[in-house]
Protein backbone atom coordinates (compact mmCIF):
# COMPACT_ATOMS: atom_id res chain seq x y z
CA UNK A 1 0.00 0.00 0.00
CA UNK A 2 0.94 3.61 -0.06
CA UNK A 3 1.65 5.77 3.31
CA UNK A 4 1.90 9.39 3.68
CA UNK A 5 4.24 10.06 6.13
CA UNK A 6 4.30 13.29 8.54
CA UNK A 7 8.24 13.71 7.70
CA UNK A 8 9.89 16.28 9.70
CA UNK A 9 13.51 15.95 8.34
CA UNK A 10 14.88 14.53 12.02
CA UNK A 11 16.28 11.12 13.03
CA UNK A 12 12.78 9.71 13.69
CA UNK A 13 11.00 9.97 10.90
CA UNK A 14 13.93 9.77 8.29
CA UNK A 15 14.79 6.08 10.16
CA UNK A 16 10.49 5.41 10.12
CA UNK A 17 10.79 6.24 6.70
CA UNK A 18 13.29 3.84 5.38
CA UNK A 19 11.50 1.11 7.74
CA UNK A 20 7.99 1.44 5.98
CA UNK A 21 10.05 1.29 2.91
CA UNK A 22 11.97 -1.99 4.25
CA UNK A 23 8.02 -3.18 5.35
CA UNK A 24 6.66 -2.96 1.69
CA UNK A 25 5.05 0.16 1.69
CA UNK A 26 5.45 2.88 -0.65
CA UNK A 27 6.37 6.02 1.15
CA UNK A 28 4.85 9.59 0.32
CA UNK A 29 6.64 11.85 2.28
CA UNK A 30 4.97 15.51 3.53
CA UNK A 31 6.59 18.39 5.12
CA UNK A 32 4.24 20.92 6.44
CA UNK A 33 5.95 24.18 6.86
CA UNK A 34 4.01 25.57 9.55
CA UNK A 35 6.53 28.32 10.69
CA UNK A 36 9.54 26.13 12.12
CA UNK A 37 13.03 26.92 11.05
CA UNK A 38 14.21 24.21 8.58
CA UNK A 39 16.23 23.99 5.76
CA UNK A 40 13.20 22.62 3.63
CA UNK A 41 15.05 21.96 0.48
CA UNK A 42 17.20 19.95 1.79
CA UNK A 43 14.99 17.96 3.79
CA UNK A 44 13.66 17.39 0.27
CA UNK A 45 16.47 16.13 -0.85
CA UNK A 46 17.00 13.78 2.13
CA UNK A 47 13.57 12.32 1.74
CA UNK A 48 14.42 11.65 -1.78
CA UNK A 49 17.61 10.21 -1.24
CA UNK A 50 16.12 7.74 1.46
CA UNK A 51 13.73 6.56 -1.27
CA UNK A 52 10.18 8.52 -0.74
CA UNK A 53 8.05 8.37 -4.07
CA UNK A 54 7.19 11.65 -3.77
CA UNK A 55 8.20 14.51 -1.57
CA UNK A 56 5.55 17.30 -0.61
CA UNK A 57 6.65 20.36 0.87
CA UNK A 58 3.70 22.42 1.96
CA UNK A 59 3.60 26.25 3.19
CA UNK A 60 0.45 25.99 5.74
CA UNK A 61 1.43 28.88 7.41
CA UNK A 62 -1.43 31.57 6.41
CA UNK A 63 -3.92 28.87 6.74
CA UNK A 64 -2.42 27.88 10.81
CA UNK A 65 -2.74 31.60 11.44
CA UNK A 66 -6.34 32.30 10.06
CA UNK A 67 -8.18 28.98 10.58
CA UNK A 68 -6.30 27.63 13.58
CA UNK A 69 -4.96 30.69 15.78
CA UNK A 70 -7.13 33.15 14.86
CA UNK A 71 -10.46 31.03 16.41
CA UNK A 72 -7.54 30.23 19.35
CA UNK A 73 -7.31 33.94 19.82
CA UNK A 74 -10.89 34.56 20.07
CA UNK A 75 -12.05 31.82 21.96
CA UNK A 76 -9.08 33.04 25.02
CA UNK A 77 -8.09 29.61 24.65
CA UNK A 78 -5.97 28.65 27.34
CA UNK A 79 -5.56 24.69 29.30
CA UNK A 80 -4.50 24.70 32.60
CA UNK A 81 -4.79 28.36 32.74
CA UNK A 82 -1.42 28.66 31.36
CA UNK A 83 -0.83 26.48 27.99
CA UNK A 84 -1.82 28.48 24.77
CA UNK A 85 -1.68 25.18 22.72
CA UNK A 86 0.36 26.04 20.52
CA UNK A 87 1.15 22.29 19.33
CA UNK A 88 -2.46 21.40 20.04
CA UNK A 89 -3.95 24.09 17.35
CA UNK A 90 -1.07 22.88 14.93
CA UNK A 91 -1.78 19.21 14.84
CA UNK A 92 -5.25 19.46 13.07
CA UNK A 93 -3.68 21.99 10.57
CA UNK A 94 -1.12 19.66 9.27
CA UNK A 95 -3.31 16.31 9.31
CA UNK A 96 -5.71 18.69 7.50
CA UNK A 97 -3.36 18.71 4.55
CA UNK A 98 -2.15 15.21 4.99
CA UNK A 99 -5.06 13.52 4.65
CA UNK A 100 -6.08 15.70 1.51
CA UNK A 101 -2.73 14.09 -0.21
CA UNK A 102 -3.59 11.13 0.73
CA UNK A 103 -6.88 11.38 -0.77
CA UNK A 104 -5.31 12.89 -4.07
CA UNK A 105 -2.77 10.07 -4.00
CA UNK A 106 -4.70 7.69 -3.41
CA UNK A 107 -2.91 6.67 -0.36
CA UNK A 108 -4.82 4.15 2.18
CA UNK A 109 -2.24 4.90 4.88
CA UNK A 110 -1.17 7.63 6.78
CA UNK A 111 1.87 7.74 9.46
CA UNK A 112 3.31 9.71 11.94
CA UNK A 113 6.37 9.87 13.88
CA UNK A 114 4.52 10.85 17.62
CA UNK A 115 5.45 8.41 20.33
CA UNK A 116 3.01 6.37 21.92
CA UNK A 117 2.98 8.34 25.45
CA UNK A 118 1.65 11.71 23.63
CA UNK A 119 -1.10 14.14 23.06
CA UNK A 120 -0.25 14.65 19.37
CA UNK A 121 -0.65 10.61 18.43
CA UNK A 122 -4.77 11.68 19.34
CA UNK A 123 -4.33 14.44 17.85
CA UNK A 124 -2.77 13.11 14.63
CA UNK A 125 -5.16 10.22 14.62
CA UNK A 126 -8.91 12.10 15.55
CA UNK A 127 -7.97 14.64 12.83
CA UNK A 128 -7.44 11.81 10.14
CA UNK A 129 -9.97 9.31 11.03
CA UNK A 130 -12.38 12.13 10.87
CA UNK A 131 -11.55 14.16 7.88
CA UNK A 132 -11.07 10.57 6.06
CA UNK A 133 -13.16 7.71 7.54
CA UNK A 134 -11.83 4.86 5.89
CA UNK A 135 -8.11 5.68 6.50
CA UNK A 136 -5.81 3.52 7.66
CA UNK A 137 -3.07 4.98 10.67
CA UNK A 138 0.53 3.44 11.21
CA UNK A 139 1.85 5.04 14.02
CA UNK A 140 5.50 3.12 14.23
CA UNK A 141 6.27 4.04 17.94
CA UNK A 142 3.01 1.58 18.87
CA UNK A 143 4.27 -1.34 16.11
CA UNK A 144 6.43 -3.80 18.25
CA UNK A 145 8.38 -4.57 15.18
CA UNK A 146 9.44 -0.93 15.06
CA UNK A 147 9.51 0.38 18.85
CA UNK A 148 11.32 -3.37 19.68
CA UNK A 149 14.19 -2.54 17.32
CA UNK A 150 14.46 1.06 18.76
CA UNK A 151 14.76 0.89 22.32
CA UNK A 152 16.64 3.68 22.21
CA UNK A 153 18.67 7.21 20.12
CA UNK A 154 21.80 4.62 20.08
CA UNK A 155 19.43 1.95 17.81
CA UNK A 156 18.30 4.75 15.69
CA UNK A 157 21.50 6.22 14.96
CA UNK A 158 23.07 2.53 13.74
CA UNK A 159 20.17 1.91 11.69
CA UNK A 160 20.61 5.32 10.39
CA UNK A 161 24.64 4.75 9.85
CA UNK A 162 23.74 1.19 7.83
CA UNK A 163 21.02 2.96 5.63
CA UNK A 164 22.74 5.69 4.65
CA UNK A 165 20.52 8.43 6.69
CA UNK A 166 22.37 11.42 6.86
CA UNK A 167 22.74 12.77 10.50
CA UNK A 168 23.40 16.79 11.90
CA UNK A 169 27.03 16.95 12.90
CA UNK A 170 25.27 19.31 15.50
CA UNK A 171 24.83 17.30 18.73
CA UNK A 172 21.11 16.42 19.88
CA UNK A 173 19.75 18.96 22.70
CA UNK A 174 18.70 16.75 25.59
CA UNK A 175 15.13 17.39 25.08
CA UNK A 176 12.42 17.34 22.72
CA UNK A 177 11.39 19.76 20.41
CA UNK A 178 8.42 21.32 19.07
CA UNK A 179 8.56 23.99 16.70
CA UNK A 180 6.00 26.31 14.36
CA UNK A 181 5.40 29.97 14.04
CA UNK A 182 3.00 30.50 16.85
CA UNK A 183 5.49 28.68 19.42
CA UNK A 184 8.07 26.54 20.83
CA UNK A 185 7.66 23.85 23.33
CA UNK A 186 10.42 21.53 25.08
CA UNK A 187 9.92 18.53 26.93
CA UNK A 188 11.38 14.97 28.24
CA UNK A 189 15.05 14.84 28.41
CA UNK A 190 16.67 16.49 31.23
CA UNK A 191 13.43 18.08 31.72
CA UNK A 192 11.94 15.29 32.71
CA UNK A 193 12.58 16.16 36.34
CA UNK A 194 10.03 19.14 37.41
CA UNK A 195 12.53 20.60 39.60
CA UNK A 196 14.97 20.62 37.27
CA UNK A 197 15.37 24.56 35.66
CA UNK A 198 15.46 25.18 32.29
CA UNK A 199 18.82 26.22 30.97
CA UNK A 200 19.22 29.94 29.75
CA UNK A 201 20.17 28.85 26.04
CA UNK A 202 16.79 26.36 25.69
CA UNK A 203 14.99 29.01 24.57
CA UNK A 204 15.55 29.66 20.64
CA UNK A 205 12.28 31.91 19.86
CA UNK A 206 12.59 34.72 22.91
CA UNK A 207 15.50 36.82 24.29
CA UNK A 208 15.45 36.38 27.73
CA UNK A 209 13.82 38.83 29.45
CA UNK A 210 16.97 40.25 31.26
CA UNK A 211 18.62 40.57 28.17
CA UNK A 212 15.93 42.80 26.65
CA UNK A 213 16.01 46.00 25.34
CA UNK A 214 16.02 48.85 27.81
CA UNK A 215 13.45 50.93 25.90
CA UNK A 216 9.42 48.91 25.49
CA UNK A 217 7.97 48.44 21.86
CA UNK A 218 4.20 50.22 21.41
CA UNK A 219 1.57 48.52 19.32
CA UNK A 220 -1.29 49.60 18.53
CA UNK A 221 -3.54 46.03 18.09
CA UNK A 222 -6.84 46.46 15.60
CA UNK A 223 -9.44 43.80 15.95
CA UNK A 224 -12.31 42.85 13.85
CA UNK A 225 -15.13 40.15 14.87
CA UNK A 226 -12.44 39.64 17.29
CA UNK A 227 -8.98 38.94 15.09
CA UNK A 228 -6.50 41.07 14.56
CA UNK A 229 -6.96 43.06 11.33
CA UNK A 230 -4.03 45.35 11.46
CA UNK A 231 -1.02 46.12 14.00
CA UNK A 232 1.06 49.15 14.15
CA UNK A 233 4.31 50.03 15.86
CA UNK A 234 3.33 52.93 17.31
CA UNK A 235 7.09 54.01 17.75
CA UNK A 236 7.95 53.41 13.98
CA UNK A 237 4.30 54.04 12.60
CA UNK A 238 4.81 50.80 10.21
CA UNK A 239 1.82 48.57 10.02
CA UNK A 240 0.84 44.85 9.02
CA UNK A 241 -2.18 43.95 7.53
CA UNK A 242 -2.63 40.52 6.45
CA UNK A 243 -2.72 37.33 9.06
CA UNK A 244 0.26 35.72 8.41
CA UNK A 245 2.38 39.19 8.63
CA UNK A 246 0.28 40.32 11.71
CA UNK A 247 1.34 37.16 13.46
CA UNK A 248 4.37 36.96 12.86
CA UNK A 249 5.57 40.79 13.04
CA UNK A 250 3.95 40.85 16.69
CA UNK A 251 5.60 37.66 17.17
CA UNK A 252 8.69 39.04 16.26
CA UNK A 253 8.18 41.81 19.40
CA UNK A 254 7.52 39.52 21.98
CA UNK A 255 10.39 37.21 21.09
CA UNK A 256 12.77 40.70 21.18
CA UNK A 257 11.11 41.55 24.31
CA UNK A 258 11.32 38.14 26.15
CA UNK A 259 7.57 37.70 26.09
CA UNK A 260 5.66 34.61 26.84
CA UNK A 261 7.83 32.06 28.40
CA UNK A 262 6.30 29.27 30.56
CA UNK A 263 7.37 26.56 33.11
CA UNK A 264 4.72 24.48 33.58
CA UNK A 265 3.60 20.39 34.41
CA UNK A 266 0.18 19.64 32.99
CA UNK A 267 -2.41 16.81 32.33
CA UNK A 268 -1.99 14.93 29.32
CA UNK A 269 -5.19 13.03 27.56
CA UNK A 270 -3.81 9.83 28.18
CA UNK A 271 -3.72 10.36 31.94
CA UNK A 272 -0.16 11.49 33.37
CA UNK A 273 1.38 14.94 34.05
CA UNK A 274 3.72 15.75 31.83
CA UNK A 275 6.65 18.51 32.58
CA UNK A 276 6.94 21.36 29.50
CA UNK A 277 8.23 24.66 28.65
CA UNK A 278 6.57 26.69 26.21
CA UNK A 279 7.47 30.28 24.37
CA UNK A 280 4.76 31.63 22.68
CA UNK A 281 5.79 35.52 21.95
CA UNK A 282 3.14 36.55 19.47
CA UNK A 283 -0.06 34.76 20.81
CA UNK A 284 0.85 35.82 24.29
CA UNK A 285 0.45 39.44 23.44
CA UNK A 286 -2.57 39.19 20.93
CA UNK A 287 -3.81 37.28 23.46
CA UNK A 288 -3.76 39.41 26.23
CA UNK A 289 -4.80 42.67 23.82
CA UNK A 290 -8.15 40.48 22.86
CA UNK A 291 -9.24 40.16 26.37
CA UNK A 292 -8.79 43.66 26.59
CA UNK A 293 -11.24 44.76 23.93
CA UNK A 294 -13.19 41.92 24.31
CA UNK A 295 -14.17 43.19 27.86
CA UNK A 296 -14.75 46.35 26.69
CA UNK A 297 -16.96 45.48 23.53
CA UNK A 298 -18.91 42.65 25.34
CA UNK A 299 -22.26 42.23 27.15
CA UNK A 300 -21.85 41.27 31.05
CA UNK A 301 -23.93 37.76 30.81
CA UNK A 302 -22.73 36.70 27.29
CA UNK A 303 -19.09 36.89 28.18
CA UNK A 304 -19.63 34.97 31.45
CA UNK A 305 -21.28 32.31 28.90
CA UNK A 306 -18.70 32.41 26.69
CA UNK A 307 -15.67 32.55 29.18
CA UNK A 308 -17.35 28.75 30.04
CA UNK A 309 -17.07 27.84 26.25
CA UNK A 310 -13.44 29.03 25.72
CA UNK A 311 -12.50 26.61 28.25
CA UNK A 312 -14.28 23.88 26.82
CA UNK A 313 -12.98 24.61 23.60
CA UNK A 314 -9.16 24.47 25.17
CA UNK A 315 -9.72 21.39 26.20
CA UNK A 316 -11.12 20.17 23.22
CA UNK A 317 -8.19 21.19 21.32
CA UNK A 318 -5.97 19.57 23.66
CA UNK A 319 -7.60 16.83 23.53
CA UNK A 320 -7.45 16.22 20.06
CA UNK A 321 -11.67 16.87 19.05
CA UNK A 322 -11.08 20.19 16.94
CA UNK A 323 -12.93 17.96 14.14
CA UNK A 324 -16.16 17.18 16.11
CA UNK A 325 -19.36 17.54 16.37
CA UNK A 326 -19.23 19.98 19.45
CA UNK A 327 -16.14 21.63 18.68
CA UNK A 328 -17.84 23.01 15.56
CA UNK A 329 -20.73 24.26 17.86
CA UNK A 330 -18.44 25.73 20.29
CA UNK A 331 -16.73 27.52 17.74
CA UNK A 332 -19.51 28.67 16.25
CA UNK A 333 -20.82 30.16 19.43
CA UNK A 334 -17.46 31.51 20.16
CA UNK A 335 -17.52 33.11 16.47
CA UNK A 336 -20.79 35.00 17.09
CA UNK A 337 -20.05 36.33 20.35
CA UNK A 338 -17.09 37.95 18.64
CA UNK A 339 -19.55 40.07 16.34
CA UNK A 340 -18.66 43.65 17.95
CA UNK A 341 -15.38 42.68 19.26
CA UNK A 342 -13.89 45.57 17.44
CA UNK A 343 -11.53 48.63 18.19
CA UNK A 344 -7.90 49.12 19.05
CA UNK A 345 -5.96 48.61 22.03
CA UNK A 346 -2.39 50.38 22.41
CA UNK A 347 0.30 48.23 24.33
CA UNK A 348 3.84 48.29 25.48
CA UNK A 349 6.12 45.24 25.38
CA UNK A 350 8.72 45.36 27.53
CA UNK A 351 10.94 42.94 29.74
CA UNK A 352 9.16 40.00 29.01
CA UNK A 353 5.52 42.19 29.80
CA UNK A 354 3.08 43.04 28.15
CA UNK A 355 1.14 46.54 29.55
CA UNK A 356 -1.99 47.73 28.25
CA UNK A 357 -2.01 51.27 27.42
CA UNK A 358 -5.68 52.03 26.31
CA UNK A 359 -8.16 51.21 23.92
CA UNK A 360 -10.95 52.85 21.99
CA UNK A 361 -13.81 51.37 20.00
CA UNK A 362 -16.65 52.09 17.47
CA UNK A 363 -18.60 49.17 19.43
CA UNK A 364 -17.54 50.07 23.03
CA UNK A 365 -19.84 49.35 25.74
CA UNK A 366 -18.27 52.00 28.28
CA UNK A 367 -20.49 54.77 28.87
CA UNK A 368 -18.34 57.71 29.93
CA UNK A 369 -21.00 59.76 31.63
CA UNK A 370 -22.79 56.63 33.14
CA UNK A 371 -19.64 56.07 34.67
CA UNK A 372 -18.21 59.18 35.58
CA UNK A 373 -18.05 60.57 39.17
CA UNK A 374 -18.60 64.17 38.20
CA UNK A 375 -21.80 63.41 36.02
CA UNK A 376 -25.36 61.79 36.61
CA UNK A 377 -25.34 60.62 33.65
CA UNK A 378 -28.98 58.29 33.59
CA UNK A 379 -29.14 56.99 36.79
CA UNK A 380 -30.44 58.04 40.04
CA UNK A 381 -28.26 57.08 42.77
CA UNK A 382 -31.35 56.83 45.14
CA UNK A 383 -31.83 53.34 43.47
CA UNK A 384 -29.06 51.85 45.06
CA UNK A 385 -30.70 51.80 48.67
CA UNK A 386 -32.92 49.48 47.38
CA UNK A 387 -30.57 47.17 45.14
CA UNK A 388 -28.19 46.74 48.16
CA UNK A 389 -30.92 46.40 51.23
CA UNK A 390 -32.38 43.33 48.74
CA UNK A 391 -28.91 42.02 48.22
CA UNK A 392 -28.33 42.16 51.65
CA UNK A 393 -31.71 40.01 52.56
CA UNK A 394 -30.23 36.45 51.75
CA UNK A 395 -26.95 37.62 53.88
CA UNK A 396 -28.92 39.10 56.99
CA UNK A 397 -31.40 35.76 57.23
CA UNK A 398 -28.00 33.87 56.76
CA UNK A 399 -25.86 35.10 59.49
CA UNK A 400 -28.82 35.60 62.01
CA UNK A 401 -29.97 32.17 61.78
CA UNK A 402 -26.49 31.35 62.26
CA UNK A 403 -25.57 33.57 64.81
CA UNK A 404 -28.95 31.96 66.73
CA UNK A 405 -28.00 28.31 66.39
CA UNK A 406 -24.99 28.96 67.37
CA UNK A 407 -25.85 30.25 70.29
CA UNK A 408 -28.28 27.44 71.87
N1 LIG B 1 2.75 18.95 25.76
C1 LIG B 1 2.47 19.77 24.63
C2 LIG B 1 1.12 19.39 24.09
O1 LIG B 1 0.64 18.34 24.38
C3 LIG B 1 3.55 19.72 23.57
C4 LIG B 1 3.81 18.36 22.95
C5 LIG B 1 4.86 18.31 21.87
N2 LIG B 1 6.11 18.76 22.33
C6 LIG B 1 7.32 18.21 22.08
N3 LIG B 1 8.36 18.78 22.60
N4 LIG B 1 7.47 17.17 21.32
O2 LIG B 1 0.50 20.12 23.37
C1 LIG C 1 5.04 12.79 21.65
O1 LIG C 1 4.67 11.98 22.50
O2 LIG C 1 5.30 12.45 20.47
C2 LIG C 1 5.21 14.24 22.05
C3 LIG C 1 4.50 14.58 23.31
C4 LIG C 1 3.00 14.55 23.21
O3 LIG C 1 2.46 14.24 22.15
O4 LIG C 1 2.32 14.84 24.22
Amino acid sequence: GTVVLAYSGGLDTSCILVWLKEQGYTVIAYLANIGQKEDFEAARKKAESLGAVKVFIEDIRAEFVQDFIWPAIQANAVYEDRYLLGTAIARPCIARRQVEIARREGAQFVAHGATGKGNDQVRFELSSYALYPEVKVLAPWRIPEFFNRFKGRKDLLDFAAKNGIPVPVTPKAPWSIDANLMHTSYESGILEDPKCRAPADLYVMTRNPEDAPNTPDVLEVEYKNGVPVKVTNVNEGKSKVTPLEIFSYVSDIGAKHGVGRIDIVENRFIGMKSRGIYETPGAHILFNAHLDIELFTMDKEVRRIKQGLGIRFSELVYNGFWYSPECDFVRACIAMSQANVEGKVELSIFKGQVNILGRSSPKSLYNEELVSMDVQGDYDPCDATGFIRINAVRLREHHRLQGLSSKK
